[in-house]
This record gives structure tokens, C-alpha cells and sequence, in this order.
């Protein structure tokens, strides 16, 4: 039989670039109407529910999905890994048939990546990723809506992520090619960005510069970003530390990007090691506002997967 396959947000890589754009706007008007402790008069998701699986710690996926859809007029339920039969060796694909059967939505936070992907090969439901080893896409429609705000249209920018090469590079290279602006990556040698990663990028048309000089990286730079030394999943802590000393986020760094650069970082932070105080609580750090943003993206990626043409 025939069925229309649902609208998963996986990745930013698997979207066109106006789609994205459609995403972001609506994101954008959303949060413009949105008045803290107002209910929205608008209730586009009313009788619609979202599953919420977490297999990893979160604290601002989960918060900002749940107001998210209440604020839409929906509702979330909340599933940790091991409280699931997942945990006991109920399969993945099974595990996306049952919740199909009850809820609109899942959003899955989940390390694997190829568990993500097949959870949403067996769905019959969007399947959001709320983060995976490979990537953070949900992440990154925020910091897309806090650049925005800041400086105006990303398109033909330059932004600079300097440290790890993780998921939220990942997702961060993803944008650079949908959404035209180039990308410049500093990273220590012996964690470059993953082959795969600079494939894709080459054959999508990223502008994506790599180096292992932080302040080669930086220079005009609308935008610096980081993240931790140790993701989630992460082994050798200590090398980790160690080879990325030289790449924290300190004035001195700032001062060498583009005058009025935003300093921008996902959270959660570990101050004194890949940022100072002095840059997170600085007059150009935006960290903030990025984690309030995650809620007017998440509404925009929400209302697309499941109201779409509603706005
Ligand atoms: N940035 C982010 O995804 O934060 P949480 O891990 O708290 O959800
Ligand atoms: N790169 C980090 C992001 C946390 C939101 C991790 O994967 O742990």
C-alpha cells in the first residue's frame, strides 16, 4: 500500500534551503507572538501529542519541546530510555510502530544515530532528532533565529566554530550550505572534522575552511561558536582536555573576530574550559538567548511537521 512518507526532521542536510527558510520564518513570527505567561489565542496543535524519548540527559530539548507544544495547544509525554522496554531489548523498529499507534510525533534524543534513522524508517509519524551523536539540527534552527536577530540575514555571513568537531558542527556545516554562509572550523589535528562531514561538504557546495589556528579561524568572524571538549558518548576525556587547551573561547580570541562578533555556545557550558566567564557573560555573548530560542524554533520545526501550510 501506498502512504506519504511523515515529515521527520532528521537533519538539516535532508531539507532544501527555502524549506529550512519556511521553518525559520515561522519560527520568527511565532516567537513574535508570543507573550510570556499569555496562553497563545492560536491552539494549531490541539488534540495532538508528542512523545518524548530521552535516552541521554537534557535540559533544554526537553523543557523548550514540551512548552513548545503546550503553547501550540498539544500534548507531551515524557519516556526515558531505561523506563522502556527498549531498554529490555524491545526493538526499534517495533518500538516505532507501537508509539504510532498513539501519539502525532516522537522526538527522539538518542546516541546512535542508525537508531534514529531506523526508528523513523518503522514510524508512521514525524520523528524529530533531539540529538544524536552525529548531529544537533534542532539546536542550530535556534542559533540560526539568535544570529538573525542579532545581525540580520545569515546568507553570505562568515561564523567560526573553534574546539571539537561534534554533532553540533555537524548540523552547523549543514546550515552553512543550506542557507549560504561560510564556515570556518578550527579544530586540533587530531580532532578534525570526520571525512564524511568534509564529503558532504564539498560536494554540497559549503564553504567550509578548516584549520587548526584558532585566530586564522576567527578573523572576521560575524559569529564565534563553541561547545564542550566531551560530548555525551565521549571517551578519553584527559587527551580531549588536553589537545584542546589552546582552543578556549577567552577576550583575548573575541577581540581578534569581526568587530561586534556574537559569541554563541548550545549549552550546557564548562566555564573555564572551553569559554571564560568573562566572554559567557560578556556583552557579546548571545548563549542565553540561543537557549530561549529553542523554544520558538522548536514550535517552527513542531507546526511544520505537524500543521504544515497552517501558518
Ligand atoms: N543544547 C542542548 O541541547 O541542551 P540540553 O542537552 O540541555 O537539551
Ligand atoms: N555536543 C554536546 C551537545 C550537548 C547539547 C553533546 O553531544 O553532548
Amino acid at each position: 500500500h501506498t502512504m506519504t512518507r511523515p515529515r521527520h526532521f532528521l537533519d538539516i542536510c535532508d531539507l532544501p534551503g527555502p524549506e529550512l527558510r519556511q521553518i525559520l520564518e515561522l519560527a520568527k513570527t511565532l516567537k513574535a507572538k508570543r507573550v510570556k505567561g499569555v496562553p497563545p489565542v492560536e491552539r494549531p496543535l490541539a488534540g495532538k501529542y508528542l512523545a518524548m524519548v530521552f535516552d541521554k540527559p537534557s535540559t533544554r530539548t526537553r523543557v523548550s519541546f514540551d512548552i513548545a507544544m503546550r503553547d501550540l495547544g498539544g500534548e507531551t509525554i515524557m519516556l526515558t530510555g531505561g523506563e522502556m522496554q527498549l531498554g529490555r531489548g524491545e526493538t526499534i523498529a517495533d518500538t516505532a510502530r507501537v508509539l504510532s499507534r498513539f501519539v502525532d510525533a516522537v522526538m527522539i534524543r538518542i546516541l546512535s544515530h542508525e537508531d534514529l534513522t531506523e526508528l523513523a524508517r518503522h514510524a508512521s509519524v514525524p520523528v524529530i532528532n533531539g540529538l544524536t551523536k552525529l548531529s544537533h539540527p534542532c539546536q542550530i534552527m535556534a542559533d540560526l533565529l539568535t544570529f538573525e536577530e542579532r545581525l540580520g540575514r545569515i546568507d553570505g555571513s562568515t561564523v567560526a566554530w573553534v574546539g571539537d568537531s561534534n554533532n553540533v558542527l555537524a548540523s552547523w556545516v549543514h546550515a552553512a550550505a543550506r542557507f549560504g554562509f561560510t564556515i570556518n572550523v578550527a579544530t586540533p589535528p587530531e580532532l578534525a572534522p570526520p571525512q564524511a562531514l568534509l564529503d558532504w561538504a564539498k560536494a554540497n557546495g559549503c564553504a567550509m575552511n578548516v584549520t587548526a589556528d584558532a585566530y586564522a579561524a576567527v578573523a572576521g568572524a560575524q559569529a564565534v561558536i563553541t561547545d564542550c571538549w566531551v560530548s555525551m558518548g565521549d571517551e578519553d576525556e584527559d587527551f580531549r582536555r588536553r589537545v584542546l587547551a589552546p582552543y578556549q573561547v577567552d577576550a583575548k580570541l573575541m577581540r581578534a573576530a569581526a568587530k561586534d562578533a556574537i559569541f554563541m555556545h548550545c549549552l550546557p557550558a564548562h566555564r573555564g574550559e572551553e569559554v571564560t566567564d568573562e566572554v559567557m557573560d560578556g556583552p557579546q555573548s548571545v548563549v542565553f538567548d540561543e537557549a530561549e530560542n529553542r523554544l520558538h524554533a522548536q514550535k517552527g520545526v513542531l507546526a511544520w511537521c505537524l500543521a504544515p501550510g497552517i501558518y
